[in-house]
């Protein structure tokens, strides 16, 4: 089976099997059966995937769809949804349901149920802050588990599914908490510039939404129009140490205090540092108008795209002595 129109980043690759999931019911089935045990790949929209070469594997195809209004809580509108539902399709319902809390992750590619994998977030808000539980079938077993914020262990880009227990799950439905009244965030800032380009003083979250739209569209690559998987690398994040030491040479670089002490810096500006921005290697490139995404120029391998992320990375770290990890996962 063909996997080019299932990656974003237009690579080619074939999976050996292929499975569509349609229902639970219909996972939990196979599981039991034991017919979902090996070298498996579970797959929403593509968006995070690099793949480097033909999948040997059972490549699961999450089409499980539906999304509700929940009972409210006092302090909470609540709001589910399967996990593959498009990740900004479920943003837009929620706002025409005047629900407002996840505007400002408005357009991220990808499926509501790969959301907590990476713990996606965008221009002021992680959809950890966002997340009241989500359901998931063991691939091995067919347990049907619930897992609470703090069983997902989120962090930066980060949660449990890509550490102890990566590949052992298929996130099946996420509720959501939307804190009310609701708290709009408008300090991210290129957001601030845009809203205020515009004249908005108190904006609506229809109006952030349609500002965090016009931002990334922007800054960031339709991969529609030009392959890619967004944010090729994760924000650094360093000691105070390292960060005092590049600011004392750089004193404009963008740097982002951390609550645990740590500074985050910004990748893509050290990459734009390196002279990487709009660069070719073969078919890919660094983007022109945001050096961390990387693009694919036409008829890429996942082997370009390595080979030009180890000479981004190589360059990152002599200049800088910064260590960039890959945010996308590599199969
Ligand atoms: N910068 C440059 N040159 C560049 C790119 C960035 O100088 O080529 C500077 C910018 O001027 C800014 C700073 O670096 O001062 C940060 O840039 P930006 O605001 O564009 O955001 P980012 O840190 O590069 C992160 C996320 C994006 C998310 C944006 C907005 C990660 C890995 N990336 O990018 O997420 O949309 O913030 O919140 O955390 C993704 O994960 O795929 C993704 C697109």
């Amino acid at each position: 089976v063909p996997l080019d129109a299932f990656n974003t980043f237009g690579l080619p690759a074939t999976a050996a099997r292929y499975r569509r999931i349609d229902t639970v019911e219909q996972l939990v089935a196979l599981a039991r059966d034991g017919a979902l045990r090996g070298p498996r790949l579970v797959l929403g929209g593509g968006s995070n995937v690099v793949f480097t070469g033909n999948v040997d594997a059972l490549v699961l195809h999450v089409a499980l769809r539906g999304r509700e209004r929940l009972a409210d809580a006092d302090d909470a509108w609540r709001v589910a949804a399967a996990g593959g539902e498009p990740w900004h399709d479920f943003v837009r319902w929620t706002l025409d349901e005047n629900l407002p809390g996840l505007e400002n992750l408005s357009l991220i590619p990808g499926t509501v149920g790969a959301a907590p994998i990476q713990n996606i977030g965008a221009y002021g808000l992680e959809m950890a802050e966002r997340f009241e539980s989500l359901d998931a079938v063991n691939l091995d077993t067919g347990e049907l588990r619930q897992f609470s914020a703090a069983d997902c262990r989120f962090g930066y880009r980060d949660s449990v599914f890509k550490q102890t227990e990566a590949g052992r799950w298929l996130i099946t439905r996420v509720i959501f908490r939307l804190p009310r009244p609701w708290p709009p965030l408008t300090g991210y800032a290129d957001l601030q510039r845009h809203l205020a380009e515009q004249g908005i003083v108190t904006p609506t979250a229809r109006q952030i939404s349609d500002a965090v739209i016009a931002v990334r569209q922007a800054k960031l690559p339709d991969p529609a129009v030009l392959g890619n998987a967004g944010s090729f690398f994760k924000n650094p994040i360093v000691d105070t140490a390292t960060a005092e030491r590049l600011l004392a040479k750089h004193p404009g670089a963008p740097h982002y205090p951390q609550a645990d002490g740590r500074i985050k810096l910004a990748a893509g500006w050290l990459i734009d540092q390196c002279g990487w921005k709009g660069k070719r290697l073969g078919p890919v490139g660094c983007h022109a108008r945001q050096a961390l995404v990387i693009v694919n120029h036409g008829g890429a391998t996942g082997a370009d795209v390595r080979q030009l992320a180890d000479a981004i990375a190589a360059d990152v770290h002599s200049r800088f002595g910064i260590t960039l990890e890959a945010e996308p996962s590599f199969v």
